[in-house]
């Protein structure tokens, strides 16, 4: 077993063996395993030549790698390739539809896997749909979610109307080889601001129906909730996957317990020249549980699983957290590390957790509450190298409403989770090999700590 010599590769969060690693693909359960697939340029840490990668797990943890499963065809250019697709179980038999690039020319390719899904032929019947609906001026046709649904299939392809908005395509088929266009499953809004929606991720969730996008030029995870009737999506309301720019591209899948789970794509917040010395580009989300809410957001939180990797404890009890004041945990130290706090925010304007700080606190990076925007923020100005800025998503807490809050490091990683529906990644590079304390504070006024608990986690993927 190598142990890492890159203190910024994660011990946790699943990373590409080397080189560079986007979108997470093919998501499935088949025969008890986790099947995860991945964007991946085997070559150098940034994008092209699309492959995909490949790693299973018994727990969606512990990762073991597997060899490449697409590859572009021998001599393609750089920007051809395998992209985004899903996997499916096809009466027994495991497919992938995936967008192959040809000559600059997206389309919809089929892949046809062995028992174990360690090896895949591209299907002679390819393209399997010849090309985007006809009449339309399409910036992109690519990127799958494909379902069952009254014994068809259907699938819908991520797209846009140039000069009106993005906008994804929906088809059917008896077969997964041969698709009818049935019309756009939803078009955005005029003004809206989206080119392309990438990678469409579609799904039944509760009463309504969840249309996950990634839409460009926002290139940030949004969701839309609504209806879905004669083959037509009506969004009523819509959310942020997660406020980062940090985490893109997520696809979501049903595992044998019938659970729905997301992964995104964790990219770098650093420069091109940095991740090419590096060597490896990206990692994988912790797995997150979608669930339906009263509320009407869209529920999502870290899979129980992820508690398998805590190992010890430190616990406070209740504890008045004066404003202005860092209350420093000197117990508590570590670049890997789960903190859950449940908090009042009494009346303090700000109130959260500092990580990855020097005994100093001038590098830190902070994660709090922010009262007046009512935003769950990540403050990266001052988190080391790689991108300073602050970071933030809506967290509407009512008047007496606790702040719950669990956040996950790992080493240049903090995922963040609120309230059971607000998540916010940051990519951070602390420069100190001090940087690993813990602090909570409140600034304008007092708060109150409820509960707090942390745990070191353990660094279950090697790599060096
Ligand atoms: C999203 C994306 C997809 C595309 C893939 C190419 O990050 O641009 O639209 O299929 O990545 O790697």
């Amino acid at each position: 077993m190598t142990t890492s010599n890159d203190r910024y590769r994660p011990g946790y969060h699943f990373s590409p063996p080397s080189g560079w690693m986007n979108d997470p693909n093919g998501l499935i359960q088949w025969r008890g395993r986790y099947h995860l697939f991945y964007q991946h340029n085997p070559y150098e840490a940034r994008w092209g030549f699309m492959h995909w990668g490949h790693a299973v797990s018994d727990d969606l943890l512990r990762w073991r790698d597997l060899p490449i499963a697409l590859a572009p065809e021998p001599g393609s250019p750089r920007d051809d390739g395998c992209w985004s697709g899903v996997a499916v179980n096809d009466h027994g038999i495991p497919m992938i539809i995936y967008t192959e690039v040809r000559g600059g020319i997206q389309l919809p390719y089929v892949a046809i896997g062995n028992d174990d899904l360690t090896t895949w032929r591209k299907h002679p019947h390819n393209p399997v749909i010849a090309g985007p609906p006809d009449g339309l001026n399409v910036p992109g046709f690519r990127d799958h979610c494909v379902w069952r649904e009254d014994d068809w299939w259907y699938q819908i392809i991520g797209s846009g109307i140039i000069g009106q908005s993005g906008a994804c395509f929906l088809y059917r088929g008896r077969t997964l080889l041969e698709w009818e266009y049935l019309g756009p499953l939803c078009v955005g809004r005029v003004g809206e601001n989206d080119e392309m929606w990438e990678c469409p991720d579609f799904f039944a969730l509760g009463d309504r129906y969840a249309l996950v996008l990634s839409p460009l030029p926002l290139n940030r995870a949004v969701y839309l909730t609504g209806r879905y009737q004669s083959h037509r999506f009506t969004p009523e309301a819509h959310g942020e996957v997660d406020g980062s720019r940090d985490f893109y591209a997520p696809q979501s899948f049903v595992d044998e317990r019938g659970r729905r789970i997301m992964f995104g794509w964790l990219r770098e917040a650093r420069d091109e020249a940095t991740q090419l010395a590096a060597g490896w580009s990206g990692a994988m989300s912790l797995p997150r549980l979608i669930t339906p809410r009263a509320d009407g957001r869209v529920g999502m939180t870290p899979v129980p699983d992820v508690e398998a990797l805590r190992d010890s404890h430190i616990s406070r009890t209740l504890h008045d957290l004066p404003p202005d004041t860092l209350v420093v945990l000197d117990d508590l130290h570590g670049s890997m590390l789960e903190i859950a706090a449940t908090i009042d925010p009494g009346a303090a304007r700000e109130v959260g957790i500092t990580v990855f700080a020097s005994p100093d606190c001038k590098e830190e990076t902070r994660i709090f509450y922010e009262r007046e925007s009512g935003r769950l923020v990540i403050d990266r100005t001052r988190s080391g190298n790689g991108y300073t800025d602050a970071l933030s998503t809506a967290l509407p807490l009512a008047p007496g409403e606790l702040l719950d809050l669990r956040v996950f490091v790992d080493r240049s990683i903090v995922e963040a989770f609120a309230n059971g529906y607000a998540c916010l990644t940051a990519r951070v590079y602390p420069t100190r090999t001090d940087s690993d304390g813990v602090a909570l504070f409140a600034t304008g006024g007092a708060a109150r700590l409820l509960s707090f608990d942390a745990w070191q986690l353990s660094a279950v993927m090697q790599r060096s």
